[in-house]
């Protein structure tokens, strides 16, 4: 029980730093029983600075234990995101007694270089761990991809190729993405480029992450390539989208045209997917906020959070691949004791009930109802509205009247829409994650997924469902109390 976490907006469920500003999560990567979050970190103020990787470690993904930063800046520059990898057959050469190498790979950011006005002053570097992220080194050949005037030219997430028995990293350079391979970590050549012309543009490209999944149910993989993009984001601002298709070793393909999108809610952004789970699981985990207005949300002492771990898996409807993604169970078995009985509301019913505890709890309710709202409220009549109206293919959010939304212009401005055509099928099931100051909705086991901030006054106490369907009714199937893990 650490007692900073008591504060009124402070997550209770979901990784925030002690105090200070945190951003995208880094280095996601299991090793020896560990977990690492590795995350942007600006440990002097709870807005955005010099650049530094904090750190945390667990053993479950739920249950976190802070550590001491990471990475600091160094005569390269500050410490931009990048993603590590357990080096087992020690290719870097970093482990002279026989340990097994952790190795960052991370974008330096050169702020004089910047300021100066030059386009080359983002490159990759690498710094090793040889005791399971407890104490870190640079590399001294850094930079190990140096910038040939691209300017933004970040973000670096490395795996290790079976079939190439090589290193491939993907990065960003400003609106597509470049593979790389490398033998050893430290000499990289590139092979290939993707996205100019495909997917969303309207922002820069950030944050890429590559990977194979079997399409549920078959035996055929497909690769993804996630996309962080700001602005641009179907709700304003920052958004992930993904692409489905093929990596041959040198560069991704897709005949997909249109862009997909991970998360349609304003809130989960940067995220990418841990290295190195062994039974091969693609958990994923967001940064719960969003470049609009990241800066001023109402929090004092820390600053935003990440979204529950998530777990990755591909689904092919029709002749479309779509990713989804969905709380790991250990999110479940948080779910303590009930706070409501399961209550039915019939077709063209409204029923409420005052649940103390509802601000930190997991809802689930299932239905055929087509046509229905979900409103959270508090004792100041502050709402948030979930609106099923599959009749016209929109599911919306409503964080309007939430609680304090007026600190930037865009955060309370407008309702927040998701098209609803993928979601196939005659029923909707439905698990809604709220703690305290952040809803995440996952539809149809995590096909159609939103995530927001909130910062209701005083904590949602009651829920009220409102059916609008003349045939089908809706089930709450249960109200759970999820528990502190801090
Ligand atoms: C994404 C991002 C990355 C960059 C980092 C800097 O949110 O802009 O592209 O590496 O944040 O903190």
């Amino acid at each position: 029980e650490q007692g900073y976490y008591s504060e009124q907006y402070r997550p209770q469920f979901h990784f925030s730093p002690g105090a200070n500003w945190m951003n995208d999560p880094n280095g996601l990567v299991y090793h020896d029983g560990v977990y690492h979050l590795f995350y942007q970190y600006y440990p002097e103020d709870t807005v955005w600075g010099p650049m530094h990787w904090g750190h945390a470690v667990s053993k479950d993904l739920v249950h976190w234990e802070h550590k001491p930063i990471a990475l600091y800046p160094d005569g390269h520059g500050l410490i931009f995101s990048g993603s590590a990898v357990v080096d087992k057959h020690n290719t870097s050469g970093f482990a002279t007694n026989g340990e097994t190498p952790l190795v960052a790979i991370f974008t330096y950011h050169d702020m004089d270089g910047e300021k100066a006005g030059r386009t080359d002053f983002q490159t990759q570097g690498i710094a090793y761990s040889l005791d399971n992220g407890e104490t870190w080194t640079k590399y001294e050949g850094n930079p190990v991809i140096g910038n040939e005037g691209i300017k933004d030219f970040r973000d670096p997430k490395v795996f290790w190729h079976e079939a190439s028995q090589k290193w491939i990293l993907t990065l960003v350079a400003g609106d597509h993405a470049q593979f790389y391979t490398s033998p050893n970590l430290k000499d990289w050549a590139l092979l290939g480029e993707f996205g100019q012309g495909q997917g969303a543009h309207g922002g820069v490209w950030e944050c890429p992450d590559l990977f194979p999944l079997t399409v549920e149910g078959s035996d055929e993989t497909k690769w993804v390539l996630i996309i962080s993009i700001n602005p641009g984001a179907p709700n304003g601002g920052s958004g992930t989208q993904y692409f489905v298709g093929n990596f041959d070793g040198k560069t991704f393909t897709t005949e997909q045209t249109e862009p997909k999108w991970l998360d349609y809610g304003t809130d989960n952004y940067a995220g990418v997917t841990y290295n190195n789970i062994p039974n091969g699981d693609r958990i994923f985990i967001g940064w719960m906020s969003n470049w609009d207005y990241a800066r001023d949300t109402p929090t004092e002492k820390w600053r935003s959070s990440m979204t529950v771990p998530r777990k990755l898996a591909l689904k092919k409807i029709g002749s479309d691949y779509f990713l989804t993604n969905f709380p790991i169970d250990g999110i479940d078995g948080l779910a303590s004791s009930g706070l409501s009985k399961a209550w039915e509301v019939g077709p063209k019913e409204t029923t409420s009930r005052t649940i103390e505890g509802l601000n930190q709890s997991m809802v689930q309710l299932r239905t055929a109802s087509k046509d229905f709202s979900a409103t959270f409220q508090n004792a100041l009549g502050e709402t948030l509205v979930l609106t099923m109206d599959s009749e016209n293919n929109q599911f919306l959010v409503d964080r309007r009247k939430s609680g304090k939304v007026d600190f930037q212009k865009g955060f309370g401005n407008k309702i927040h829409w998701a098209p609803t055509e993928m979601l196939e099928g005659e029923t909707f099931d439905m698990k809604i994650l709220l703690d305290r100051s952040s809803v995440e909705i996952f539809i149809n086991g995590g096909l159609l997924v939103m995530t927001e901030q909130i910062f209701p006054n005083e904590p949602f106490n009651t829920l009220t469902v409102e059916n609008r369907d003349s045939k089908s009714s809706l089930t709450i199937d249960s109200v759970k109390k999820m528990e502190s893990v801090w």
